[in-house]
């Protein structure tokens, strides 16, 4: 469901004075594979059950999905499914059919999320647009989008079902909003955390209410796990969008620059707008504009240093970390719990 409440909160941190005081409390960050040590050997069967799930009687179909498998993600949505179900009181079959849910989705709408932004790589390797073009690669999402669903449906899982439904209605809005932004070309931050909290934090938010409703009944828990996941998706979309500056494609396994060939303005780029002298901006935006070969990506990302936008975007995405972390602090020291806490932090430093 959208929150207001939670954008209001956001919007609330005093952005420009956040002090590096206020950086520390972020918890260390721990490296995925330390992340996930409580939870590997359910990784593992989450697997084997996901593998299973996308499988089609029909040969284009069934070839495709092993073809998606050759593209590896981080697989952090079934992880958030897993830690947070260990956290709220232990993992069980209804948490599996979770894990695999959120990363059936999450694959949905990579592969429309490609199509959208003309991407011809993902993970490394060639999106399913670039190989079985338009047409295919959109039945393709949407053919998994209805495996989804089957299979809450199949097992009763109708709290999974209504959880996951608003996420996916809100993602199509916030992808839908953010169009219509490029075309203007006008953004701000308020609506930037608007589209960032659908597009992708709902998604997140929804793994980790479904972990703890597969493990508890206990409706606070299922509340600070939703607002544990927001603020985590948050974080996890800023790092997104810095690293679409300042990452590196032979590890994000996707093109630097995409965003903005896109005309898609994120958080870097509108915090140095509105510092920059109105002519240096209005410079940026008439590259922006007319795309192409006038856009000289090098002199953005310039553009978005000098003026601290990616100073910035890194402190608000700390911010966040911190804000998910917090809503951590009622659960006694468990080790999925000090993973929820890296995992929070992780987002934030990540390179891919
Ligand atoms: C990519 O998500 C889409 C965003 C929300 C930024 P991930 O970075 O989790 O993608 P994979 O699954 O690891 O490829
Ligand atoms: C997130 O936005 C996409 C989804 C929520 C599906 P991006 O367009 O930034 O994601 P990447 O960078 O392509 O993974
Ligand atoms: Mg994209
Ligand atoms: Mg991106």
């Amino acid at each position: 469901m959208p929150k207001p409440g939670f954008l209001k909160h956001a919007m609330a941190i005093p952005a420009a004075g956040m002090a590096s005081t206020e950086q520390q409390k972020v918890p260390e960050p721990l490296d995925l594979k330390d992340i996930i040590r409580p939870v590997q050997d359910h990784l593992e069967g989450f697997d084997r059950v996901f593998r299973q799930s996308i499988r089609s009687q029909i040969g284009l179909v069934d070839l495709i999905t092993k073809y998606l498998l050759k593209q590896k993600g981080k697989k952090v949505r079934p992880i958030l499914v897993l830690l947070t179900a260990d956290l709220c009181g232990g993992i069980n079959e209804k948490t599996y059919r979770g894990a695999t849910l959120v990363e059936i989705l999450h694959t949905a709408t990579l592969i429309h999320d490609d199509v959208v932004d003309e991407a011809d790589t993902r993970r490394g390797l060639a999106s399913i647009n670039a190989v079985w073009k338009n047409k295919i690669a959109v039945l393709m999402g949407d053919y998994l989008l209805s495996k989804g669903l089957l299979l809450s449906l199949d097992n009763d899982d109708y709290r999974f079902l209504q959880v996951t439904s608003r996420a996916v209605k809100r993602m199509s809005e916030g992808e839908i909003h953010q169009i219509q932004k490029s075309r203007k070309l006008d953004m701000d931050e308020a609506t930037y955390l608007r589209i960032i909290s659908d597009k992708t934090a709902s998604l997140l938010s929804t793994c980790c209410e479904i972990g703890a409703v597969s493990a508890t009944a206990d409706e606070a828990k299922h509340l600070l796990m939703r607002e544990y996941g927001e603020y985590v998706g948050l974080a996890f979309q800023v790092r997104d969008d810095l690293l679409d500056y300042v990452g590196r494609k032979s590890i994000t396994g996707k093109p630097v620059g995409l965003d903005l060939s896109e005309r898609k303005l994120t958080l870097p780029l509108i915090y140095s707008l509105g510092r920059a002298p109105k002519g240096a901006g209005k410079e940026i935006l008439g590259m922006i504009r007319s795309g192409g070969k006038r856009m000289n990506v090098r002199k953005i990302v310039d553009f978005v240093q000098m003026y601290g936008g990616l100073d910035y975007a890194t402190a608000r995405a700390r911010e966040f970390a911190r804000m998910a972390a917090e809503r951590l602090a009622c659960f006694p020291d468990s080790e999925s719990r000090r993973a929820l806490e890296g995992f929070a932090a992780f987002v934030v430093e990540r390179e891919k």
